[in-house]
């Protein structure tokens, strides 16, 4: 969603700011703007509609500065236009503000102190930078007061990231975060803000992360940081960002998904390495085993793939661990939460860690004194930090909207985790699996599988790109997969796809099957493979255009794809692949942007 960049002191403001939006365009936007200053008094605000290669445009060569800040606006209050983007600044000119979150008693504030203002957006981002100006003016306070006020009056339920820059003090920039993700990294002569260390790491590897509550102020030389209370903190360490900026380019990929799918097989052999030892056994973190084995139920929540990746995690802590598991959709559970067993354990997935469904659970379950895990891909991130253990997901950044290898990434990290639980308590099915050459049959299979993508592209080409629906169909895991490889097509085709129990089509989905439908069989577990193969028969006996994504032991003449075998606990790491691809090509072959579908944001940080 929204994206925020700040550097003080750097006469390469511009550029720094500039690459640093486009670093973050993978997380969806619709508008975005720059301010800068330097120490001789000029400034500058640009703000464009559109892609940042727009506002880039829009600033040319000839815009130079020592400090500013910049944003990407995913619009939530007032529609998109060039007002509407930020920096908002205050009616004299001299504060500008950039915004990540949302103000709940913006209008109550407005009404209250501004109503001799002049607005020139529908935000409420405006509102904030027009009441610092109140207090500066009215109540006579430099900045850092006036935007201290204003902050005290915002509704704790309001979310934000802040940067505000005023024109008297032109290489400050002052920051404030509430819930909204922020972070200060520590450059050489110069320090930079931003929502996500990909922004800036070109600048610097180096970063401080903001609690609730901070206020900071950040200067060339300088980072000052007071808490909620605002007490100094004196000795918050920083973190070191071990990844390459070269790890974000597309290299000669036309797409950042395609480029991550066909990456799936390395994340395999990597999760493999970082987790388990010469014998296969997993090495995880003592303490977090035995909290995990003090639980009599555990909780899955998440949100999008990641739940369907939760879904396949159920199975995986049943059969090895043997610990009853529950798999809830966060934002659902956040305020709809079911009677809890009496001794709960939590496990967040989350590709981005910053998802702010599942933050609002997290938040829950901590004021309530139940411990959890996150399992993420980004160290340091929100639901990293503030749950009790965090197992990373080391599939490299994940830049497309749409999740594939943090999915599989997913699923191998719980098999990991369930198999150490199992091992600790000698259960058969945990010992006797070899997930280690499981895990090597895994990345051999789905590299068979992306070296043939092309069958799945003139598959897309034959039955999907005209198509105005399709749909996944399943039983068990293979109806999980059913639901992500649906989430997949949907979410880059704009296809209505859905994915369905199969043996549920009978009790109503069947009135959907029309000519030439497309509905695809998902066939990788022995026990329920002919029911599958009967319910697509009935689709077929309707009109549909079957096909069949099968494991190779399963498999008949006339299956289209078939994958290699695996334990039947894994096999959604290989069936989902040919649902990625299938997706993939049917967006590409549709002609459209396939890693920034419409509407859609790679982290979700509203409720
Ligand atoms: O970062 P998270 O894994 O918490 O994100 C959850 C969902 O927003 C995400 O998986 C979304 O569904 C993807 N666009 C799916 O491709």
């Amino acid at each position: 969603m929204c994206g925020i960049v700040g550097v003080a002191g750097n006469k390469d403001a511009v550029n720094i700011l500039i690459n640093g939006l486009q670093k973050l365009e993978y997380r969806g936007y619709d508008s975005a703007g720059i301010y800068v200053s330097d120490k001789d008094g000029q400034d500058h605000l640009i703000k464009r509609t559109g892609a940042i290669a727009n506002l880039k445009n829009a600033v040319g060569d000839d815009i130079r500065g020592t400090s500013g800040i910049g944003h990407t606006r995913w619009a939530t209050h007032g529609g998109v236009t060039v007002e509407n983007a930020h920096p908002h600044f205050s009616q004299d000119n001299r504060f500008y503000l950039v915004h990540n979150g949302v103000i709940e008693n913006y209008e109550e504030l407005k009404a209250k102190y501004l109503s001799d203002f002049t607005f020139t957006s529908q935000t409420d981002t405006e509102v904030v930078v027009q009441l610092v100006d109140y207090f500066a003016t009215k109540e006579n306070m430099n900045a850092k007061d006036a935007f201290l006020k204003t902050l005290s009056l915002l509704d704790s339920g309001s979310s934000y990231a802040f940067q505000l820059m005023d024109r008297e003090e032109p290489d400050t920039i002052y920051v404030a975060k509430n819930k909204s993700p922020l972070l200060i990294g520590i450059g050489k002569d110069c320090n930079v803000v931003c929502s996500d260390s990909l922004a800036m790491l070109n600048v610097t590897h180096d970063f401080l992360e903001l609690d609730d509550g901070d206020f900071v102020t950040v200067r060339p030389d300088s980072i000052e940081i007071q808490d909620k209370n605002g007490n100094l903190v004196e000795n918050r360490k920083p973190f070191h960002v071990d990844i390459d900026a070269s790890d974000t380019d597309k290299g000669t990929y036309p797409y950042y998904m395609l480029k991550e799918i066909d990456e799936q097989p390395n994340v395999m052999r990597k999760l493999s390495a970082e987790y388990l030892n010469a014998d296969g056994i997993p090495e995880i973190e003592p303490e977090l085993l035995k909290s995990i084995k003090q639980a009599d139920r555990l909780y899955i929540v998440a949100a999008g793939t990641s739940y369907h990746a939760g879904l396949v995690g159920k199975n995986l802590f049943e059969t090895m661990a043997q610990i009853p598991t529950e798999v809830h959709v966060a934002s659902e559970f956040a305020y709809n939460m079911p009677l809890l067993s009496k001794n709960p354990f939590f496990i967040f997935l989350s590709q981005s860690g910053e998802t702010a469904d599942s933050r609002e659970v997290l938040v829950n379950i901590n004021k309530a004194g139940y411990k959890s895990l996150t399992i993420t891909n980004v160290a340091n991130s929100t639901l990293s930090r503030e749950s009790n253990y965090t197992l990373l997901l080391h599939a490299g950044p994940e830049i497309s909207v749409a999740s594939t290898k943090a999915y599989t990434a997913q699923i191998a990290v719980e098999a990991i985790l369930a198999k150490a639980l199992g091992e600790a308590d000698q259960i058969k099915e945990a010992t006797e699996f070899n997930l280690k050459q499981q895990l090597g049959l895994v990345a051999t299979g789905m590299q068979t599988i992306v070296d043939e993508k092309e069958v799945l592209n003139k598959l897309s080409k034959d039955y999907f790109v005209d198509a105005n629906k399709a749909f996944y169909i399943g039983r068990g895991i293979d109806y999980f997969v059913s639901l992500e490889s649906a989430l997949k097509l949907k979410e880059i085709s704009y296809i209505h796809a859905e994915g369905f129990a199969s043996g549920e089509l009978k009790h109503g989905t069947i009135a959907l099957i029309e000519n030439g439908t497309p509905v695809i069989g998902i066939i990788t577990q022995s026990n329920t493979a002919g029911l599958t193969r009967s319910n697509l028969e009935e689709t077929i006996a309707r009109g549909s255009k079957a096909i069949t994504i099968v494991t190779k032991s399963l498999s008949k003449d006339g299956d289209d794809i078939i994958v290699p075998d695996v334990n039947s606990m894994l096999t959604p790491l290989l069936s989902v692949i040919p649902a990625q691809l299938l997706a993939y090509y049917t967006s590409l072959n549709k002609g459209l942007d396939v890693d920034h579908p419409r509407n859609l944001a790679k982290s979700v940080t509203v409720q």
